[in-house]
């Protein structure tokens, strides 16, 4: 049966019609720029194109396999120095890159090696003419820090609730049946945020994890399409007769 507080966009004025189709069509485009940035932020960083499983693992909990440095080193730059200088400055990465032994033996190699083209000239190619900047690509890489997380995470939970309130509230005035399915489709970003979220740290502590963030977001998109597409339509195509109330108060 129909509740007495549900009225349906058609019983709505025209006014507030306009209001929720003007915050739907914004936080529609919002969404699909949220979408590009994700993909690019994380897509990628395995290696392989598109955003993978691997790529959020390793956003959340880095890459626990080598440092830039001796990636390069054994990857793409692989062919720019003899074996026994690259054992050497990998040897000194993997003890901690001290300073003192940078300016004893590995600077004299970069310099050899690498400068004609890390040298800054090119602002593609990170220097490596000081000690700051080679040891930066010598620390490990441990994925995205605690305190940027919990940033994130907190402004995240604010406006994701903002948005799915906003959303939640507009789509309360479609006509779906079951209503059980309806409030589902409400409460679902909802319970997607606290996965999301959560599942961050849980893949920074293991990245096997990191196939819930994916889940997570992917529930997300689902409800917020459902509830634009649906909301949009019935807003604007939808009959809603004025007979559905006192049909379904004969039938209930
Ligand atoms: C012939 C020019 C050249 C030489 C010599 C060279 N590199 Fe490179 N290096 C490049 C280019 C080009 C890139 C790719 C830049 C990009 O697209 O990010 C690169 C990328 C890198 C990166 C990745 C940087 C990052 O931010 O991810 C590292 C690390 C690196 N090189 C280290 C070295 C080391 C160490 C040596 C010396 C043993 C060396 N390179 C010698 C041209 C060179």
């Amino acid at each position: 049966m129909v509740h007495r507080m549900f009225f349906h966009y058609s019983e709505l004025p025209l006014s507030l019609r306009t209001l929720f189709t003007s915050a739907l069509i914004i936080l529609g485009v919002g969404y699909l720029f949220a979408m590009v940035h994700v993909y690019n932020s994380h897509a990628g960083r395995d290696g392989e194109p598109g955003l993978t499983i691997q790529d959020l693992a390793i956003a959340y909990s880095g890459n626990k396999d080598a440092t830039k440095l001796e990636a390069a080193l054994f990857g793409p730059m692989s062919g720019m120095l003899p074996n026994d200088e690259r054992n050497s400055v990998v040897r000194w990465v993997r003890g901690g890159a001290d300073p003192k032994e940078y300016e004893d033996s590995v600077k004299t190699v970069l310099e050899k090696r690498c400068a004609t083209c890390h040298n800054g000239s090119n602002p593609h190619i990170t220097p490596l003419t000081d000690y700051k900047e080679v040891a930066g690509l010598a620390e490990l890489d441990t994925g995205i820090d605690l305190f940027t997380l919990v940033r994130v995470s907190h402004i995240h939970m604010f406006g994701i609730t903002f948005i799915f309130f906003v959303m939640g509230q507009i789509f309360s005035h479609a006509y779906v049946r079951p209503v059980w399915f309806k409030s589902v489709v409400i409460a679902t970003p909802f319970v997607a945020i606290l996965l999301d979220v959560g599942s961050w740290y849980l893949t920074k502590l293991n990245p096997s994890f990191a196939w819930v963030v994916l889940v997570g977001g992917g529930l997300m998109g689902m409800s917020f399409a459902f509830q634009w597409v649906v909301s949009m339509y019935q807003i604007w195509l939808y009959k809603y007769l004025p007979g559905e109330r006192s049909r379904e108060a004969a039938l209930g």
